[in-house]
This record gives C-alpha cells, structure tokens and sequence, in this order.
C-alpha cells in the first residue's frame, strides 16, 4: 500500500525537501554518546530515520548535525545523497531548521521535518500527512497521536471550535494543559512559501529559553495560513527517544512486531519475548529460533534451527542447518544441513558448504570448508582452506600467525584425515587423501596418500614405577 501511495503523490509532485534534525546532544540520556547513535534493536535510532527518509518521496534529505558531529556523519557513511548542515549550538529545534534556510528557501516546495529520535515511524503514516498537507494547501500539517501517557511531549492545544491553536511545550503547560492528551510527534510538513519567513519570526521566550519549531506553526495560523493535524491511529510509531527507559520501551515495541511478523509467515519462536531479531534479517519458513538467541542482519534459509543463547550477525545460514546452543557466528556462510556447535565459534570470513559438522568449543576464522568435512571437537582453524570429506581430529590446531606481523595458510585438501592433537605450521599443505599420525606437529608439506607423522618414539621402562613409589616410602 505504501509504495503504491508514494507513486501517487510523486505524480501529484510532492516531492518534500526532508530536513531531519540531529544536532542534540540528548542530556536526559546521560551519555557521551550522542543520542541519535544509541542503538534500537543494535542498529542507531538515526538509521531507522534515515531510511525512511529514503523510502519516501523527496527532493532533497538534509541531516542537522551539531552535538557529536564527527561521529553523527561517520554513522551516515553508507546513506547517499544526505547534505550535512552544522547547527553550532543548540539553541532549539526552530534554531536547528533555521540552518537549512538559505538552502531551502530558494527552492520552494514543501519541507517535511523529521526528528533523528524518532525511529518507528512507517512510511504510509507520513504519506497519509503529506496527502493530507496537499489537498488542503495547507501552511502546516502537524503529525499527532493520542497518549494515554502524555508526559514530555509538546500538547496539541485546541480553540473551542476544536480548531488547532497552537502546540505547547510539556515545559511549558499549566495544569490543565498537562491533563491533554494529544501530543505533537514532532514530525510536520510545511510550505516553504510561507514557512522560511514565520521561522525566522520564532523566538526563544519560553521556560527553557529555546527557539521551538513547534512556534513556528502558531505563527503560521495567526498569519492566515490553514494549519492542521493528522492523526497516527498507531500511536506507538511516535514515540520519541529521550531518556534510556524510552529507548527500552521503543526497542520492546519494534522487537515484538518484528517477532509477530516472522511468526505470521512460518517462524517458530520459543520464547518471543526473549528473541532479538533485527530489522535487517530475513528468515525462511519453518525457522525455529529457541529462547534468547540474536540473529542480527542475518538470512536464515527454510528449516534451519537456532538453538538458545546463539547470536548470528552479518550471516546466511543454509536450508535445514542446525546451529547448536551457545554458538556465536559472525560474517559467515554456512552451507545447507550443516551442524555448528554446540559453542561453536565463526569468526569472520568461514564459509562452510554442505553438509559439514563443526562441533564444540571449535573456532574458525577466514577459513573455508568443503562439503562433508567435520571438525568435531575443540580446534583452531584460522586461514585455512579445508577440502571435501576432510576430518580435522580433536584439538586440531591450524598455527597460522609467526608471532608477527604475517598470517600464513594451511591448505588440506579432499578426503585428507588428520588424527587428534595435530598442529599444522602454517604455510602448510596436507595432499589428498593423506594421514596424519594423532600428536604430530606438520612443519612440512605431505604428499597425497602419505601418512605423516612426527611423535618421538614411545619408550617403555619396565618396573620404573613401582621403583619410584618404594623409594619414596623408604625415605618418610
Ligand atoms: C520535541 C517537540 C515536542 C514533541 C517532541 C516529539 C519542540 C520544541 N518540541 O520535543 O513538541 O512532542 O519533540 O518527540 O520541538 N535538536 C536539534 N537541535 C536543537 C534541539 C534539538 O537538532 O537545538 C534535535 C534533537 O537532536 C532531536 C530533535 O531535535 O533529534 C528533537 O529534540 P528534543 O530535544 O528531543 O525535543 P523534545 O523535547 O522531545
Ligand atoms: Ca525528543
């Protein structure tokens, strides 16, 4: 529906210039972090902003920056088309629009606000203001909801008629003012014809001595503009992010539906409550997820099976994988009916094929293993390449770094099987089909079909023991 209505109103030419403010430093969260970059379901607030912005219908995307402005445009590196504007201090959210205007106001158009605090908003709520700003050539469009809990938002204040009068800062409120429970989002659209003119008319007279954009609106009505609201029948999507207890409950929030979706289209979750999935990841029917696991930008095929306490980032795991308790697996891909853990360990770059079993307390790292190979039980296996049908006995360990600064390769190729509590030197390469005696340190290459092994020989002495215990006992 969504994408539907944004062809719509691009053909009615509603193309908003998206000014999306982020410039301040979020005193109530006690953080030297800056606040949009704290973390919603392991991912910033801002980027959920941004990526609707993205989605929408727009001219331009201009990012108010200020607090934390360094780190503020690193976190926007992978987001094209942004323009960063420096708002040097923060005087307001009308102070912080104000750094746009010499860029906006030449353009005309519509301007829709958007706030870098704001992160659950869906796409068809702010296509629903934009239709609704147009048809009725409105100054201003206000995005509201009705709270139960109003407590820290700015009151939508009505005229006896039940006309919008003007927002009033929870600041800012008399009692009764306080008992309203229609907030201000903090999401608006704007004419730019009349809106660049009223913002510079804002001032800071009020208790926390800021410029409001919310003033802004006020001073469109007086001026004779048609100033209006549009409604979220989910009031959720607006909640605003200002202190740790807010971001709780607006990560609990989006991590429910994320978890209700998955589970209406075929995902079995244990324990919904205790299951972290990301907005990034995307999961085959018949998934089972078991309680207290993260999969985090993650593709799980049909039938896999996440057992507790695993967390998956960054990777794909194939049809009717089995990812045991306790694994951790990052940027990895794992082939169809695999076996990992369980506590297992992926590392980045490990790229299992099918059908192969890593078993517990393994650790791989930028290695790569073929179809059928097994690794079962308490191993390193760090830069290397692993063939087919290959089994890596227990304690298999790859010595892959020289002490600095180089890593090496150890190459084992198909079939090759490698008896317990081998060490391989890297650079080393293990032939097809070869042996390795258990205990044996490789230093060298071993030809296809050999056996190599490097113990020292076994000595027995006999009756050494027996010998060792009388002494001791004569000499008490
Ligand atoms: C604002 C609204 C309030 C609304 C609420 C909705 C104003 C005056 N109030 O209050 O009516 O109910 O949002 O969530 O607008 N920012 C800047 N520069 C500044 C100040 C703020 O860029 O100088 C940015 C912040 O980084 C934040 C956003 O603007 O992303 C909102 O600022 P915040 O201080 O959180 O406003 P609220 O008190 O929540
Ligand atoms: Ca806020």
């Amino acid at each position: 529906m969504g994408a539907g209505l944004s062809v719509k109103l691009t053909t009615m030419g509603i193309r908003p210039h998206i000014v999306i403010l982020a410039a301040g430093q979020g005193k109530r969260m006690y953080s030297d972090l800056p606040k949009v970059l704290h973390k919603v379901l392991y991912r910033p607030m801002l980027h959920y902003v941004l990526d609707l912005a993205q989605e929408l219908p727009h001219e331009t995307i201009s990012l108010i920056v200020g607090h934390g402005e360094e780190q503020v445009r690193a976190a926007c590196k992978d987001y094209a088309g942004i323009g960063f504007f420096r708002q040097e201090k923060q005087l307001g959210t009308g102070h912080a629009v104000l750094t746009t205007r010499d860029f906006l106001k030449p353009k005309g158009g519509s301007v829709l606000v958007l706030s870098g605090d704001v992160p659950l908003l869906k796409q068809n709520s702010i296509e629903a203001l934009l239709a609704k700003h147009v048809q009725s050539k409105a100054a201003a469009t206000v995005l509201t909801a009705q709270l139960p809990l109003p407590k820290g938002y700015g009151r939508i204040l009505r005229d006896a008629k039940g006309q919008f009068s003007e927002i009033r800062e929870d600041a800012d409120c008399g009692e009764q003012e306080r008992a309203v429970m229609e907030v201000n989002a903090g999401i608006y659209c704007f004419d730019g014809s009349v809106f660049w003119d009223a913002l510079a008319k804002v001032t800071p007279a009020n208790k926390q001595g800021e410029f409001y954009l919310t003033d802004v609106i006020a001073l469109l009505r007086t001026g004779g503009g048609v100033v209006q609201t549009s409604t979220l029948n989910d009031a959720f999507q607006m909640m605003g992010i200002n202190d740790r207890m807010a971001a709780a409950d607006v990560e609990g929030r989006l991590r429910a539906e994320i978890n209700l979706e998955w589970m209406k289209k075929g995902v079995t979750l244990e324990d919904p409550q205790g299951t972290w999935i990301d907005a990034l990841s995307r999961l085959g029917r018949d998934v089972r997820i078991e309680s207290g696991c993260r999969i985090l930008a993650t593709t799980l095929a049909d039938g896999v099976v996440v057992e507790s306490g695993s967390r998956i980032v960054a990777s794909e795991v194939g049809r009717g994988s089995v990812i045991k308790q306790g694994s951790y697996i990052e940027r990895s891909r794992i082939g169809t009916d695999c076996q990992v853990g369980p506590y297992a360990h992926l590392r980045p770059e490990t790229s299992l094929a099918a059908r192969v079993k890593i078993g517990n307390f393994v650790e791989l790292k930028k290695s790569s293993m073929g179809e059928g190979s097994k690794a079962s039980h308490l191993s390193y296996i760090g830069d290397a390449e692993i063939g087919k049908d290959v089994n890596l006995g227990c304690g298999f360990i790859t010595c892959n770094f020289d002490g600095g600064p180089k890593k090496h390769r150890t190459v084992i190729e198909d079939e090759a099987f490698i008896g317990s509590d081998s060490q391989m030197v890297a650079p080393v390469t293990i032939g097809r089909g070869a042996y390795v005696g258990s205990g044996s340190t490789i230093t060298k290459n071993v030809p296809a079909d050999a056996l190599a092994v490097t113990r020292a020989p076994q000595q027995n002495r006999e009756g050494y023991a027996a010998r060792l215990r009388r002494r001791k006992k004569t000499s008490e």
